[in-house]
This record gives C-alpha cells, sequence and structure tokens, in this order.
C-alpha cells in the first residue's frame, strides 16, 4: 500500500477507476479536477476530513486495490503536521486567499450585472467600465500578479498545474479584451456572453488555488521561503498605484444598489 502513497491519483484511478467513486463519497472530486498534482497522500492532507473519515477512506481504496487481502491501513506520514496545515494557510497564501473574497463577490454579481446590461446610456457605460476596471485592476495587476510573478516563481513552471493557472489568467485577460472591443461596438451579447464565460472561468480558478493548489504548495515551502514571499507581497502593496479599498467599496455600491432593487 506504501508504494501507492507516493503515486498521483489520477494515476491510480486510471488502474483502479472505481476508486473515483469512492473519493466522490468524501466529496472529493479528484476525476474531473484537471489540476492532477496531488498524490494519495495529499488528497488525506489537502481535503478536510476527520480522522475517522479518514481511516475509512484509506481503507476503501485499500479494498480496491488489494480486493483479496487484509491489508494494514497505512498512517499518512506527517499527519500531525498536515492535520494543522490543511486548516490554516501560511500568512502569505492566506492573503491571496482572501483577495479571492472580494473577487469571489464580485462574480457573484455578474448575472445581475448581465441581467440590468445597458451599453447606451451613461450609467449603464460606467457599470460596465467598472466592472472591467475591477478584473484588470484588482483581479489581475493587483491579484494575480502577486500569484505569477512572485508566488509561481518557486515552483517549476512547466508543470501542467501552473500551465493551466497561467492559462486561465491569460483567459480571463482575452475575455476582458473582447468585452471592451464589445461596448465600443454596443453589442451587449457578447458582453454578456463573456461576463458569464469569466465568471465559470474564475470559479473554478479560485477553488483549485484555494483547495488544492495553496494548500499544496504550502507544504512544499520552507519556513524561510514563507517568510520571503510574505515581505515580497507586503512590498508590492506597498509599491502598488493602486487602492483595494476602492474596489471593496464599488463591491458594496453594486450589492446594496441590487439589493435595494430587489426588495
Ligand atoms: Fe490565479
Ligand atoms: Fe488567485
Amino acid at each position: 500500500m506504501d508504494e501507492y502513497l507516493n503515486k498521483g491519483i489520477k494515476e491510480i484511478i486510471a488502474e483502479f477507476p472505481e476508486i473515483e467513486e469512492v473519493l466522490n463519497d468524501y466529496d472529493i472530486g479528484c476525476g474531473p479536477c484537471e489540476v492532477g498534482i496531488c498524490q494519495l497522500k495529499d488528497i488525506v492532507a489537502i481535503h478536510r476530513l476527520s480522522e475517522d473519515q479518514e481511516q475509512q477512506l484509506m481503507a476503501r481504496i485499500a479494498k480496491a486495490i488489494y480486493p483479496d487481502q487484509d491489508i494494514q491501513v497505512p498512517q499518512v506520514e506527517k499527519k500531525a503536521e498536515a492535520e494543522v496545515k490543511r486548516f490554516a494557510y501560511s500568512s502569505p497564501m492566506k492573503k491571496l486567499v482572501d483577495e479571492h473574497v472580494l473577487i469571489k463577490r464580485w462574480i457573484a454579481l455578474i448575472p445581475k450585472v448581465v441581467e440590468n446590461l445597458d451599453v447606451e446610456s451613461e450609467k449603464g457605460r460606467r457599470l460596465i467600465l467598472d466592472g472591467i476596471d475591477m478584473i484588470r485592476s484588482y483581479a489581475d495587476k493587483y491579484h494575480h500578479a502577486k500569484e505569477e510573478e512572485i508566488l509561481f516563481k518557486y515552483f517549476d513552471e512547466n508543470t501542467d498545474i501552473l500551465q493551466v493557472m497561467h492559462a486561465d489568467h491569460t483567459r480571463g485577460r482575452s475575455l476582458v479584451k473582447e468585452m471592451l472591443v464589445a461596448l465600443d461596438q454596443k453589442d451587449p451579447k457578447t458582453i454578456a456572453e463573456n461576463l458569464m464565460a469569466y465568471r465559470d472561468l474564475l470559479t473554478e480558478h479560485i477553488r483549485k488555488e484555494d483547495e488544492i493548489l495553496f494548500p499544496w504548495m504550502d507544504n512544499q515551502l520552507s519556513n524561510h521561503q514563507v517568510g520571503e514571499l510574505f515581505s515580497k507581497f507586503d512590498a508590492v502593496d506597498r509599491q502598488i498605484d493602486l487602492s483595494p479599498d476602492k474596489y471593496a467599496d464599488f463591491i458594496d455600491r453594486l450589492e446594496k444598489e441590487f439589493e435595494k432593487q430587489e426588495g
């Protein structure tokens, strides 16, 4: 069984497809996850399972791999450490996760923005431009730049997972470019489609980062590197010509406006 702990979960599922169903029972959807960086031992360390659930899950996986044997379920290495880490991001990683919160609040408003889309009036165009500014300035310049220019540099950027993350950022940028062209051409259909596509893209992207990538990265980084990241993020925040509060205000205002409309 030990040999499987260090094997990629995707590889294990390919060999024993029934394991995918076992994982689904614990709400661990490895099958459709494109990330595919996790080894079996990471699955246990990253996902928020109780100790009992972990033991049950490992027992079922062992049974699927060795149906005819009574396998002793191995204790996952460095369990105590993993237990603490899975509930607590390092402080630089927590900063990125906290920034996701505002981006997720914006994403949650997108269907309402689309419903109210108005490319003709000054007020309608202003809202679209403010939304695009939220994406370009806060989500991209302020947040994605920290990931791409600092965090990801600590890892091998040729790995599938980082290629996927970069590709998601790039796709977000091209959706925004198309929105600006569509706004110029007063084409609400393309703006609406691109806003919704951005919403789907970022929802999945943030979920991958929060639940898989960042906990995994945290496990790989040394304490020294975590400290270094913290000060590099801090330096960027101090140097960048952008006020995060402005974007928090924009989201606050928009949430209130839509609430009023509903009420
Ligand atoms: Fe990202
Ligand atoms: Fe992110």
